[in-house]
């Protein structure tokens, strides 16, 4: 068993590592032995990231990588393969919704501006498939590979109000889905492409959805959330990590192309 999970050895890239999903990612396949790239917006807080990791015995690289830049990705890949010569496992964590492209009682649907439905669809799904393009090809030399996606539950069946993110999540899976079949059919039956969607965690992204400002106390939107969650609680980052292992290893060989949900029952409950 343990030699069907393991990742020892194994190199990874992590992008939006150090946010709070993906940091815990990150950190949990330094502690199983795989030499972790971890990628960030801003060079400082990849190395911060990578340093905590060595201290603690890991093996890690930081390098700065915006994922709507394709020359940075470009860049951050040959870092990469100058420190570790190959990549194994590619983690697509840099992600996101913005309050601009969010419905409120004061900010309809017909307000919302471009900039900022461009910016949720571009960081989520152009940022993905640009990741994909830059380090898949690694994996396409090498005839195998990992590709985890990060999707959610507004991918199934959209929430309220997050129009963009739900939208986007929707087309993570489809993506996921089409570069599958892409990678088998034209380069290697050995490079695999899942996604991960996470149930509800209450982290930065979702803050100003789950908690009033004002008083401190949990939205009607946040009691609906965990009425609607069987389990009765919202995720923690390491609720995702025996999914992510499990994807990311050996383990899952013959899967390819499906999406899990990580979400205490979120959406199998029909809401009677
Ligand atoms: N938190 C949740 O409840 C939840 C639920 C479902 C899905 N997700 C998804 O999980 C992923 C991680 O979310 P999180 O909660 O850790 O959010 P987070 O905001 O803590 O992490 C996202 C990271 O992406 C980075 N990022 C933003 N723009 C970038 C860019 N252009 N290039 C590179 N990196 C960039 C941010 O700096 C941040 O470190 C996202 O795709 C998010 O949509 C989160």
């Amino acid at each position: 068993m343990d030699q069907l999970f393991d990742i020892k050895g194994k190199t990874a890239v992590i992008t939006g590592a150090t946010g709070v999903l993906g940091n815990e990612m990150a950190r949990e396949m330094a502690r199983r032995g795989a030499k972790v790239a971890v990628m960030s917006t801003t060079r400082e807080r990849a190395d911060k990231l990578a340093e905590e990791i060595k201290n603690q015995g890991g093996i890690a690289i930081g390098l700065a990588a915006n994922v709507l830049d394709k020359e940075s990705l470009i860049q951050a890949r040959s870092g990469v393969m100058e420190a570790f010569g190959r990549i194994d496992i590619l983690v697509n964590g840099a992600g996101g919704n913005d309050k601009a492209a969010t419905v409120s009682p004061d900010f309809s649907f017909f307000d919302i501006p471009a900039d900022a439905l461009e910016w949720v669809f571009n960081l989520n799904i152009l940022g993905t498939i640009q990741a994909t393009q830059v380090f898949g090809e690694v994996m396409v030399k090498q005839g195998k590979g990992s590709v985890i996606n990060i999707s959610s539950m507004n991918s199934y069946r959209p929430l309220t109000n997050i129009v963009a993110y739900s939208a986007a999540k929707a087309g993570i899976n489809n993506f996921t889905q089409w570069m599958a079949v892409h990678f088998n059919q034209n380069y290697s039956p050995d490079i695999r492409v899942n996604a991960i969607a996470p149930g509800f965690f209450h982290t930065k992204q979702n803050h100003f959805l789950l908690v009033d400002e004002k008083t401190g106390e949990p939205t009607p939107r946040a009691r609906q959330i965990l009425g609607h969650t069987p389990m009765n609680r919202y995720g923690v980052p390491q609720d995702l990590l025996g999914t992510l292992i499990w994807l990311a290893s050996d383990a899952s060989a013959f899967v390819n192309g499906v999406v899990v949900p990580v979400d205490g029952g979120f959406s199998a409950f029909s809401g009677v």
